[in-house]
């Protein structure tokens, strides 16, 4: 495979970190992936040269704004999306959730109905529950044993009255990924609007808003070698008619729309340094062909990671691997698993002693760990595969993991 991983790993500063004798495994990828000297030093640029507040009659000014569209340009281009004008930034995916929440609830009538799912982070259950205070009636779609959303159940809740569905791409807990383009022709078929959660999508596929074409799509920059940045797609001319928090001077239209306060500007100058980085694993003309490619090739990385550690875990009589095996469609790199006898917590503190960093619990998809039945273990250990792991690291896991039982 043409992916020098040791050369890639130099471009990471964080991967020298040492904890006792044994180098810093990040596995923790889910949780955020760690950042390439190229995004640190966008940031520390910004402060260096072009700290100011934005629309001002003054250079820093000027530079900041020029930062901000770029910043737009290349989140465009990641995702896929016609036009910069689709691309809103906020704190994180969460709160840009809460706001689209808010703002949707002023056009959610009493008996109005939204589908959530079982699969999902509370990110993308919480700010849509709680159209249930308009009176929306709440319904989640199961998730089946093998950790798939029961489609045929999601399909039985659909109806005239569906205003919102709100899903996952991918599952940050199992990997799973959903079949977006037939839930996007169910919701079209009802009229309602189609709400993504793309945060564990987006750091591990080449993405297409335009093709897959939801009504909103939410992801975290922190999740791609950015910094803590939530970006909020919206579909063209659609932001521009949602009643969202404003106050009288800001900008009506979108994107700015639903932008409230001053944006964090170095952090924005190092998402779009993320996105030129990844560029970079890729080639051709436009800067979203190089992204496109450059995501196909890290991607394949991860899934050769991914699976190496999926089949190595599968192979130890006192784990169980969760979620659909590799080779059978498409699935995220992220593999969770429970030990026999070990509760969660304890793996994963163990692991961590020896630099192997791996969370442990229900990562905030409660539900994902309840339908299990996993509460009394503490819930999953959850190894994800970043651009930067290795199998060598994978081999330490699993050497680890056997030390365990003994
Ligand atoms: C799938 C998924 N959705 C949403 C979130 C929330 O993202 P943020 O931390 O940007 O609010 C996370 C964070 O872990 C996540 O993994």
């Amino acid at each position: 495979m043409d992916f020098d991983v040791h050369r890639y790993r130099n471009h990471f500063p964080s991967l020298q970190r040492k904890v006792g004798d044994n180098c810093a495994a990040y596995l923790d990828g889910p949780g955020g992936t760690q950042v390439p000297a190229q995004v640190i030093a966008a940031i520390a640029q910004y402060y260096e040269t072009s700290n100011a507040n934005a629309h001002g009659p003054f250079v820093t000014s000027e530079e900041t704004d020029v930062i901000v569209e770029r910043t737009r340009e290349g989140m465009a281009a990641f995702l896929g999306a016609a036009s910069p004008g689709s691309i809103s930034f906020g704190a994180n995916m969460t709160t840009l959730a809460f706001s689209l929440s808010r703002a949707l609830s002023r056009l959610i009538s009493a008996g109005d109905e939204v589908i959530i799912t079982d699969l999902d982070h509370e990110a993308n259950r919480g700010p849509w529950q709680t159209l249930a205070e308009k009176g929306a009636v709440i319904h989640s779609v199961r998730m089946t044993s093998g950790g798939q959303l029961d489609m045929d159940h999601l399909q039985s809740l659909l109806s005239p009255k569906t205003k919102i569905v709100a899903v996952g791409y991918s599952s940050n807990s199992l990997g799973t990924v959903n079949d977006l383009t037939v839930i996007r022709e169910w919701t079209r078929a009802v009229g309602a609007w189609m709400i993504v959660d793309a945060v564990h999508y987006a750091p591990h596929f080449p993405m297409d808003v335009a093709a897959l074409d939801p009504d909103f799509l939410l992801c975290s920059a922190y999740k791609f070698y950015g910094p803590h940045v939530g970006v909020l797609y919206s579909r063209p001319g659609l932001l521009d008619h949602i009643p969202t928090d404003r106050l009288r001077p800001q900008l009506a239209e979108a994107p700015y729309r639903i932008e409230t306060g001053t944006l964090n500007f170095a952090a924005l100058a190092g998402v779009r340094a993320a996105v030129d980085y990844i560029a970079l694993f890729g080639n051709g003309e436009s800067l979203r062909e190089q992204l496109t490619s450059g995501m196909a090739l890290i991607h394949d990385h991860e899934e050769h990671v991914a699976r190496y550690l999926y089949d190595r875990l599968s192979a130890l009589p006192q784990a169980s691997v969760y979620g659909q095996p590799f080779g059978e469609g498409l699935r995220a790199p992220t593999v969770s698993f429970t030990v026999q006898d070990v509760h969660t917590a304890d793996v994963a503190k163990a692991l961590g002693e020896q630099g192997l960093f791996v969370w442990g619990g229900h990562f905030y998809a409660m539900r994902v760990v309840e339908t299990l039945g996993l509460e009394d273990m503490g819930g999953l250990v959850r190894a994800g595969i970043s651009l930067y792991n290795t199998v060598e690291e994978i081999d330490r896991l699993i050497d680890c993991v056997e030390a365990l039982k003994k």
